[in-house]
């Protein structure tokens, strides 16, 4: 039998899973929910939601995976080989179909969005009306739509195709600096923009009268959806981890990593945003519809416009491609397919579960189900039903069936000493996991299918 592939470094490795965590996400997500929920007051909760949900349910997936070393239907197996539990991780293996057939999409308007940078489209907007006038037009060219969306898929089955270290891990340490720097170019250009201030402003001066019953769980939800939570992605990666590999220092890195680019993203675009004398609560469009408008007045704008569109690629497609390898893996573990194989047939098959998503705006734009496109009711699916779920079934499986004794000797299996020795961190911990989380996921899980309102 062939060895499973594995890391090749520590470094490799924390990259990877910060490149799942960092994707449009935090890029084009987390800036207009902060925008629509008040700024620097939702920015404190969805914080809190991070560092105490977020990471004690990502030790423990990353920790499932370590533990053995399987994607996650071969994990829960491993664990506990009941059918429940079984069909939990292939619940994690179809969330990652849906997730990446409309990802995919996005991540092609994004791509798309560079050649019309490159182009100089964006200077001929006054508005973001008009701007939004010509993302409709894009959006309804089903040439546009789908080239995109192909060429993007076709991105990440390279990547995934050359294998854990060849393709995954290489990748990720290019991507990532790349990344990094060309945010930190971006934040530069942002303050110091004349007027910059009021946006900083926005993103740090707490209006908690915006804050409430929603905002919370809108935060708690992108909590999960930022740091890939509830569908196995961290399981797949920290499968391919050595078993003395540290687990929490390795967790707290991903997600100190995920918030700060997060709140880079955040500071780079709503600087401008205020700049530019815009508005900053306008939802999913900010990115494709009011920035293009923020370039085109912007001094140097041209040159920033393709840098940002890149960056966006960079992060939508190191996240892709952790979501096609929950897929892959689930076929070379559990199938015995090879990876190339696995590769060429599901990433051909995610895209043909994308295409009606991405014919959602034109073609197939009258087609509705409970009233949403077909690209609105994939990702309702996924990110308000089977991520919460599945993070909610990780958590009780984790503290309560594989039991507490396991876990806790499990976790602390190559924990530096800030974890390993103090009592209180490692048991706080599994009390997190045990009752916190569950009880908070289960209400947002209410909230978001409608059960509860308040
Ligand atoms: N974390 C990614 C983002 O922020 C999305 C993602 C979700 C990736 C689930 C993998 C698994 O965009």
């Amino acid at each position: 039998m062939k060895k499973r592939e594995s890391w090749g470094t520590h470094v490799g490795f924390i990259l990877a899973a910060a490149g799942s965590a960092i994707g449009l996400g935090n890029i084009w997500k987390f800036p207009y929910i902060a925008g629509e929920n008040g700024g620097a007051a939702f920015v404190f909760v969805y914080l809190i939601c991070i560092a105490l949900i977020g990471l004690p349910v990502l030790m423990a997936e990353i920790l499932m995976g370590r533990e053995t070393q399987r994607n996650p239907v071969g994990a829960f197996r491993a664990l506990n080989n009941s059918k429940f539990w079984i069909a939990v991780g292939g619940m994690g293996v179809v969330a990652g179909f849906l997730i990446l057939s409309y990802y995919n999409v996005v991540a092609g308007w994004a791509l798309g969005y560079i050649v019309e940078a490159i182009k100089g489209s964006f200077f001929d907007y006054t508005t973001p009306a008009m701007a939004g006038e010509h993302f409709n037009q894009l959006v309804q060219t089903p040439v546009w739509i789908l080239g995109y969306h192909l060429l993007f898929a076709g991105l990440t089955m390279f990547v995934v195709y050359a294998g854990v270290k060849k393709g995954i891990e290489l990748g990720s340490k290019i991507m990532m600096p790349l990344l990094f720097v060309i945010i930190v170019i971006l934040v530069i250009r942002g303050i110091t923009l004349p007027g910059s201030g009021k946006g900083m402003a926005f993103l740090w001066v707490a209006d908690w009268s915006k804050i409430n019953g929603n905002s919370v769980l809108v935060a708690l939800g992108h909590a999960f959806f930022t740091l890939s939570l509830g569908m196995g992605a961290m399981m797949t990666y920290g499968s391919y981890m050595s078993r003395e590999d540290d687990i929490p220092s390795s967790a707290l890195q991903i997600v100190i990593l995920d918030t700060l680019i997060a709140l880079l993203a955040g500071i780079a675009i709503f600087t401008a945003v205020f700049s530019a004398g815009l508005n900053p609560a306008v939802g999913p469009g900010l990115i494709f519809q009011t920035l293009p408008v923020v370039f085109a007045k912007m001094p140097g704008g041209y040159l920033f416009s393709i840098l940002f569109f890149i960056l966006l690629v960079l992060a939508a497609l190191s996240s892709a491609i952790s979501l096609l390898e929950v897929i892959v893996a689930y076929f070379v573990d559990e199938k015995g397919w090879d990876r190339h194989r696995a590769v060429l047939v599901m990433g051909t098959i995610v895209f043909l579960i994308g295409v009606p998503s991405s014919l959602s705006y034109n073609l197939m734009a009258d087609v509705k189900v409970f009233g949403l496109n077909f690209f609105d009711l994939v990702d309702y699916l996924a990110a308000n039903i089977l991520l919460p779920l599945g993070g909610f079934l990780i958590a009780v499986f984790v503290a309560w069936i594989w039991g507490s004794d396991r876990a806790l000797r499990a976790i602390k299996s190559g924990a530096a000493t800030w974890f390993r020795q103090r009592h209180e961190v490692s048991a706080g911990w599994l009390s997190v996991l045990k009752y916190f989380a569950p009880v908070m996921i289960f209400v947002v899980f209410l909230y978001s299918i409608g059960i509860i309102r308040f």
